[in-house]
Formats: structure tokens, C-alpha cells, sequence
């Protein structure tokens, strides 16, 4: 997927967030702001709706030819899959090997992670070097929490589920204010192994203060 697609739509395709009609009750998945039934009078009904993640094989590729930056991972499988909800979206298929995949074959979504940090859990994710990387603000958090590797470039992409808040990269100093709606990107490339802390420094809630992010930087 395209990287400015994925990125207007991570919030959902992360956390498997749609939204649902309040007035006849579909389901879309990535959410919509306006029913494809009701028109003008599901304006201000569409309600968040979480999809419980569960669904089944509609169909499915294996890839052999794989973009830049999965080299790594072939043969891999993309299948397109029927939520129970009723939505369809397209999703890798991981843990089975590609003969062993059928259509109808139930399935669950997992979401890959390093490992998690902190008592909320935040995951910490581990991208490709020199690939795109995202970092979400929202009350009160940043997430999810990066693994990078000194000396690779990363276009670093920042944007906010909610209101205001502020990016300030510690102990370096890097200062940017992260708008809804907005995407900052910056090109960065670590130079040094260790731990940074990213400090919310726009006033954004009772949570502010304890909006605190991490990045870590590690050495091959
Ligand atoms: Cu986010 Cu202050």
C-alpha cells in the first residue's frame, strides 16, 4: 500500500477501528463519515466500532516478487479477508505455510510487535532500516515506541489522533508541534545508540505531563 494511504488510515488498520451507521447499523471498515445507505442523515450517527477481529479467507495471493524492503519475507501471503461484521479488508497471512491456505478458512488478526513496554503496553516495533516509520500522538501517549538503527535514514512521519500536541526529542532537542489532521515528516538519521525520550510540550489535558514517548536507537 501506498505510504500516504497507509498513514491516513493507520489509526484504524492498526487497532482494526471502523464505524458503524447509527441510523441502519452498517459496518465500514476503514470508517467513513457518511453511510452509503442513509446518505445526509447518518451525518454526526457514524459511532466508532471496534471489529473484534475475526473473519474468514475470501481469497488470497501468494507474492513471490516483493516490494522493496521485503526481500526478507517471501514467499508471503496476502489474502483478502471477510470480517465477520461483513467488511472486507486485505491483510498478510502469517503462521501457516502458503499450501496450507484455503479460502474459507477462518482467521484472527494479530498485530506483530517486538515486544511491549511500560504498564499500558505499548508495543515496540522494530521497522525495516531506512523505510518510513510512524509515530501516533494522542491523549496521552505516544505510540508506538521505535526501535531504530544508528546510521540508517528513516523518514519519520508524526501525526495526532486528537488535538495538539507537541514532539520535543530529548536530550537532542528537536522541537515540532503535531497537528490533527497534519503530517509532519522528518528525515532522520540516529547517530548515536541510547534511549530517547520524546516529552509533550504542548499543554494538551489533565494527562500532559505524563505524555511521554521513546525511541530507541541501537547498534547492529
Ligand atoms: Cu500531548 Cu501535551
Amino acid at each position: 500500500m501506498a505510504g500516504a494511504r497507509f498513514w491516513r488510515e493507520k489509526a484504524s488498520r492498526y487497532n482494526g477501528l471502523g464505524a458503524r451507521c447509527g441510523v441502519c447499523g452498517k459496518v465500514f471498515f476503514p470508517p467513513r463519515v457518511v453511510c452509503d445507505n442513509c446518505g445526509r442523515k447518518s451525518i454526526g450517527q457514524m459511532k466508532a466500532f471496534q471489529l473484534k477481529g475475526h473473519g474468514t479467507v475470501h481469497s488470497f495471493s501468494v507474492v513471490h516478487e516483493p516490494p522493496r524492503g521485503f526481500e526478507t519475507q517471501i514467499p508471503y501471503i496476502v489474502g483478502l479477508i471477510e470480517m465477520d461484521e461483513g467488511v472486507k479488508l486485505t491483510a498478510q497471512i502469517v503462521d501457516i505455510e502458503p499450501k496450507d491456505v484455503h479460502i474459507g478458512m477462518r482467521v484472527k488478526d494479530v498485530f506483530r510487535k517486538v515486544r511491549e513496554e511500560g504498564n499500558t503496553g505499548i508495543p515496540v516495533v522494530r521497522p525495516p532500516a531506512g523505510t518510513d516509520v510512524y509515530m501516533l500522538a494522542r491523549i496521552w501517549e505516544w505510540w508506538p515506541i521505535l526501535e531504530l538503527e544508528k546510521g540508517k535514514t528513516y523518514r519519520l512521519h508524526l501525526s495526532s489522533m486528537d488535538w495538539q500536541h507537541g514532539f520535543s526529542l530529548q536530550p537532542v532537542n528537536i522541537n515540532i508541534q503535531v497537528h490533527p489532521n497534519y503530517e509532519m515528516v522528518l528525515t532522520i538519521k540516529p547517530t548515536q545508540a541510547g534511549e530517547f525520550s520524546v516529552v509533550c510540550n504542548e499543554y494538551c489535558g489533565v494527562g500532559h505531563h505524563t505524555m511521554l514517548g521513546r525511541i530507541h536507537v541501537v547498534e547492529k
